[in-house]
């Protein structure tokens, strides 16, 4: 009988990450990695970090060094950046410091199951905003005494952005996850030092190709970030991802020529599938949520699987479908030629 567990966990399912096969030739579509190599400075400042002395010593736990390169090149204060293993991280830190026990928050679905996960953890119960036909998020829904609403812009699954300026005036707290901004036209990195009571959080995973390394931060006011400094683990950044990541930001313009690559193959990928009978939302993003108008997204999910080709199959109440993320051309050239196959 674990009944010191405290009840929450005992009840919770626990967040199911996608599937990471560790060998064998799958062409690989399931968790929004890029397909494109890191910047080469990635590579040379973590070979100059092996060969010197630092794995023997602790990694600086305020990442100074990256925050003072982030605050240049995003144009924000260093004070104002929290360092996270992952933006998952980031949102686990804020979630700890912002929803207590028996607290509310507040999310939309579809979207990153992370956020409910989250909610369980603390003990906290969930609200759910619907979209609307249009992806609009309508404010008005959101409880007034919500300790906390995640707004994932781009959206997971769907790829979609809410309309222009629509956070702007959104009822706070206010965490804009911001996984995906770099492939979208719009972001509001800045809007936290305008208004204290919002947090964006950013990763590298997907526009800096770092997703092995496990590197985010979050930007606050720096009086919030200093909160949020108490919450995380004392060194929750190694000194290999502190390097990696501090050098791939510096490298703004590979970061960039990938996203602009990855944009176009998005857009060439979505007519195609659209014309093979799926419904495909305009993504921002370096993925696209596919609903076929015939076929079961389980189904086809499984046929794709058996042809080493590997997508995640995503269920919510209210909707399933297949959220592809976009690989090289060559590789989504395979996809589709599959799919003409399997439809
Ligand atoms: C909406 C959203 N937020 C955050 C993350 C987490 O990214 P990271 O790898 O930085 O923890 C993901 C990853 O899939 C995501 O889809």
């Amino acid at each position: 009988m674990l009944d010191f567990v405290r009840p929450n966990i005992l009840r919770m399912r626990g967040y199911e990450p996608g599937e990471q096969p560790q060998e064998g030739s799958v062409i690989k579509l399931n968790t929004n990695e890029n397909p494109y190599p890191p910047s080469p400075r990635v590579l040379e400042a973590l070979r100059q970090a092996i060969h010197g002395d630092r794995l023997r010593k602790y990694p600086d736990p305020q990442g100074r060094q990256f925050r003072e390169t982030a605050a240049r090149i995003f144009d924000v204060p260093p004070e104002a950046i929290l360092i996270a293993n992952g933006s998952d991280d980031a949102l686990t830190i804020i979630t700890r410091a912002l929803v207590p026990e028996n607290g509310e928050v507040c999310f939309p679905s579809p979207s990153y199951p992370l956020y409910e996960t989250l909610a369980a953890i603390q003990g906290a119960a969930c609200h759910i905003l619907r979209f609307t036909a249009e992806g609009d998020l309508p404010a008005e829904t959101v409880p007034r005494r919500v300790h906390l609403t995640y707004i994932p812009n781009p959206n997971s699954p769907t790829g979609t952005v809410v309309p222009r300026g629509r956070l702007q005036g959104w009822p706070t707290p206010l965490v804009i996850d911001e996984a995906y901004a770099d492939f979208a036209e719009e972001n509001y990195l800045h809007l936290p030092l305008k208004n204290e009571r919002v947090i964006v959080t950013r990763s590298l995973s997907k526009s800096y190709s770092l997703a092995g390394i496990r590197f985010g931060f979050a930007v606050a006011c720096p009086e919030l970030t200093r909160q949020l400094y108490k919450v995380k683990d004392s060194y929750n950044c190694d000194a290999l991802s502190l390097i990696a990541a501090t050098a791939a930001i510096e490298d703004q313009e590979h970061m960039r020529q990938n996203v602009a690559r990855l944009r176009a193959t998005r857009q060439r990928v979505s007519v195609h599938l659209r014309q093979l009978g799926f419904l495909v939302p305009e993504s921002h993003a370096n993925f696209v949520w596919c609903v076929h108008r015939a076929h079961p997204a389980r189904w086809l999910y499984e046929q794709l699987k058996a042809r080493g080709i590997l997508v995640r199959y995503l269920r919510y109440p209210e909707t399933e479908g297949l959220r592809i993320t976009i690989g090289t051309d060559a590789e989504m050239d395979r996809l589709l030629d599959e799919l003409r196959r399997i439809v």
